[in-house]
């Protein structure tokens, strides 16, 4: 495995990381032994970075977590999220007195005293132009209650605005081969300020990793099936926002690109670590054997430049009219 900076918050997290909302909820049925088996696997295998939020299974995926802390001796590093449980999601539910709430209720999630980083979860638009809920944040800080914070947002625009809150130390971003236009201007600035850059949905929702045909079928309670065309949340977090038909094309192209030696999944996360200001992908696993695969993909050689180019004049070609401008 190996380990990136993240930002200036003191930890080093491995390169590919875990997204632990799959083992929470939304992507159909899980089995809570096979979801704790994939997290000890991946601790086996070095990585000690794991992001999850509140609403993962209502605080399921935290407690997951928390047990996890409690069977390992390792460093196990938690970035988790709060902000989704407001009902209405309200820029004013952004308030120092919900902020605080929420924490103590991850803490106990947790079974911390602190939070190693909290992020405001892709909150309204508005927030980053509040700077009393950054200052909320620094007083939580404060009270020893998070250690850092960050933030998960929807929109390069939103990061762009974000980084300018001093004490933003991370930013979570959709960044994967159908989604590249974080590349193309917050990067170099996130680098400047030294802001650590989580990249989620690496795998588009699974579609890079090449399993998925025309005649996939998804569980009702899965997002890739209700919120195919962001019937319940932003349409981009399902595919990256890419139609299926599209997606599967652009796969059966991509799949020309991957040298020997490497799956298309694994290609798809290595492509990822090509930019050097991301300092983590944070692929979602449901069960060991796929965790095993990801976290491979850290230890790989570089992609050369032509496999570089030819992934991007993919991109421009079949997927960059269809989304590049809405996020
Ligand atoms: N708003 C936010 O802040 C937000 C939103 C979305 C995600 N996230 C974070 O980002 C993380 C990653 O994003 P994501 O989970 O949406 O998408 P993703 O990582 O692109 O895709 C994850 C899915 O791909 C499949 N998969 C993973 N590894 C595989 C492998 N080796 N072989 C075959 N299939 C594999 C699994 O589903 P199946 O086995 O069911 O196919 C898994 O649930 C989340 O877990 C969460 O921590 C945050």
């Amino acid at each position: 495995m190996n380990y990136r900076e993240l930002g200036r918050t003191g930890f080093r997290v491995s390169g590919v990381s875990f997204g632990a909302w799959a083992i929470g909820n939304a992507w159909g049925e899980v089995n809570t032994d096979e979801s704790l088996g994939a997290l000890h696997r991946a601790v086996d295998l070095g990585v000690n970075f794991f992001d999850t939020a509140d609403v993962y299974g209502d605080g399921h995926s935290e407690r997951l977590l928390a047990q996890l802390k409690r069977e390992r001796r390792e460093e196990i590093i938690v970035a988790t999220k709060a902000g989704r449980r407001l009902d209405p999601h309200v820029s004013d539910g952004y308030n120092a007195r919900n902020l605080r709430a929420f924490v103590d209720r991850g803490l106990q999630n947790l079974q911390v005293e602190t939070l190693d980083l909290l992020q405001l979860h892709c909150p309204p638009t508005e927030v980053y132009y509040r700077p009393d809920v950054f200052g909320a944040l620094d007083e939580l800080i404060h009270q020893g209650k998070i250690r850092n914070y960050g933030v998960s947002v929807q929109t390069v625009e939103e990061a762009l605005k974000a980084i300018e809150f001093p004490n933003v130390q991370t930013v979570q971003i959709i960044f994967n081969i159908f989604r590249q236009r974080p590349a193309d201007l917050f990067f170099a600035e996130a680098a400047r300020k030294r802001v650590g850059i989580l990249a989620r949905l690496p795998l588009s929702s699974g579609m890079l990793t090449g399993k998925l045909t025309m005649s996939s079928q998804f569980a009702t309670d899965d997002h890739r099936n209700f919120n195919r065309h962001g019937e319940r949340f932003d349409r981009g977090e399902t595919f990256s926002g890419v139609d299926y038909e599209t997606g599967l094309a652009a796969v059966e192209e991509l799949r020309a690109l991957v040298p020997p030696g490497m799956t298309l999944t694994q290609f798809a996360l290595r492509w990822i670590l090509m930019f050097d200001a991301v300092t983590c992908a944070i692929p979602g696993a449901k069960r060991p054997a796929q965790v095993e695969e990801n976290a491979a993909s850290a230890d790989l050689p570089a992609l050369s430049n032509s496999t570089m180019r030819k992934v991007r004049e993919l991109y421009e070609r079949s997927i960059k009219p269809l989304v590049h401008q809405y996020w």
